[in-house]
């Protein structure tokens, strides 16, 4: 597939790489390709591929996006490794969620083929935008939405899907490597039968309000509990692990959670370390009588933008809940260890996670 380029007249100052934090910068371009379900054969189907120059989106203020959401999008990111080359990690897997979420709000997402060649387009074209400084990369945001301009409630028969990016940082800042959570027991994320595994843009707005009241109590983000305050589901907008009594456990996918890649690749690592996880349900209760017990060993999340965040301690309606020694435990650092091995091309890629960019 040979995706066209138009490359802008204007290209950006790059920001220094210790002003990057996450998602502030983006780069010069953006990949974009049309969806119509008007007319029959090739017309009905994804159209004109292209790299352009990074520029507002005109729509239809009537975008069935604008009124109802629908929407989904995708995060990963390309590594420049130390021998130079890039290397995007498990996209195929950013494709499989962005078809599970289309199925869930009945959206046409783009097939694998497109979607792969739309991020390896667009990175070539980027190439100077993906740092080559320590702990950096190029984050990509694939991004679905739904353009037809109608008001009834149903399925869009348009879609728009792109492709931008930003070079990145720390996404908690720099600092400390360890961050504070709330136990978030007024507020929900998602509920059974929601729309809490699909990666759409409804299900941040829901988690906004909760993550600025922890922000202004001196929390990094909530730990999110199910709909009856019992269970544990995530932790901000990453998955969440613990180990405890000496067993390592994550809360199974149960339709109300995200299925995280960084979740599955810690689940395949830790096996390949001969600490295999559980994913089971895991009670808020069980949580707090093993930290009473001196049992609670580690906390740590896990996604695309934060990679591995180990958690210091946990704050439940005003009480500290200890975890460990307050900081980076052994399994979190291992785990780091191996996932940015891999990413970064220092490791042998036994899993075949990575796709270089020729
Ligand atoms: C990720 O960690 O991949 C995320 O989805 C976080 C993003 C919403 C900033």
């Amino acid at each position: 597939m040979n995706i066209p380029v138009e490359l802008t007249k204007q290209p950006k100052t790059l920001p220094p790489a210790k002003e990057f934090g996450f998602g502030r910068f983006f780069s010069d371009h953006m990949a974009i390709v049309e969806y119509s379900k008007d007319g029959a054969g090739p017309s009905r189907s994804w159209k004109n591929p292209k790299v352009t120059p990074y520029a507002p989106i005109p729509l239809d203020p009537g975008a069935a996006v604008l009124h109802y959401g629908q929407e989904l999008f995708e995060g990963l990111k390309a590594y420049r490794g130390d021998d130079g080359k890039v290397r995007l990690f498990r996209p195929e897997m950013n494709w499989k969620r962005m078809q599970a979420g289309a199925a869930r709000i009945c959206m046409q997402a783009p097939p694998l083929e497109l979607f792969i060649e739309m991020l390896k387009s667009f990175c070539r074209v980027e190439d100077r935008w993906i740092p080559k400084e320590p702990k950096c990369a190029f984050y990509l945001r694939p991004t679905l939405i739904a353009t037809e301009a109608f008001l009834g409630v149903r399925p869009s028969n348009d879609y728009l899907f792109y492709v931008i990016g930003s070079p990145v940082g720390s996404y908690y800042g720099e600092g400390s490597d360890t961050v504070k959570i709330k136990v978030e027991t007024e507020f929900v994320r998602a509920a059974p039968g929601g729309i809490g595994a699909a990666k759409t843009g409804g299900n941040y707005a829901a988690s906004l309000r909760a993550a600025l009241e922890a922000k202004q109590e001196g929390f990094a983000q909530v730990l999110w509990l199910d709909t009856t305050k019992k269970h544990i589901e995530e932790v901000g907008t990453m998955n969440v692990f613990f180990k405890m009594n000496g067993k390592i456990v994550t809360p199974s996918l149960d339709g109300t959670i995200l299925p995280g890649v960084t979740r599955d690749s810690v689940l395949r690592l830790l096996e390949e370390m001969g600490t295999p996880a559980e994913e089971r349900p895991i009670s808020l209760e069980e949580i707090l009588t093993a930290s009473h017990n001196g049992k609670l060993e580690e906390v740590f999340g896990t996604g695309t933008a934060a990679s591995i965040s180990p958690v210091d301690s946990l704050g439940i309606n005003g009480e500290r809940v200890r975890v460990g020694e307050g900081k980076t435990g052994p399994v979190a650092s291992e785990l780091l260890k191996r996932l940015t091995d891999i990413q970064y091309g220092r490791s042998e890629d036994t899993f075949g996670w990575t796709l270089a960019i020729g």
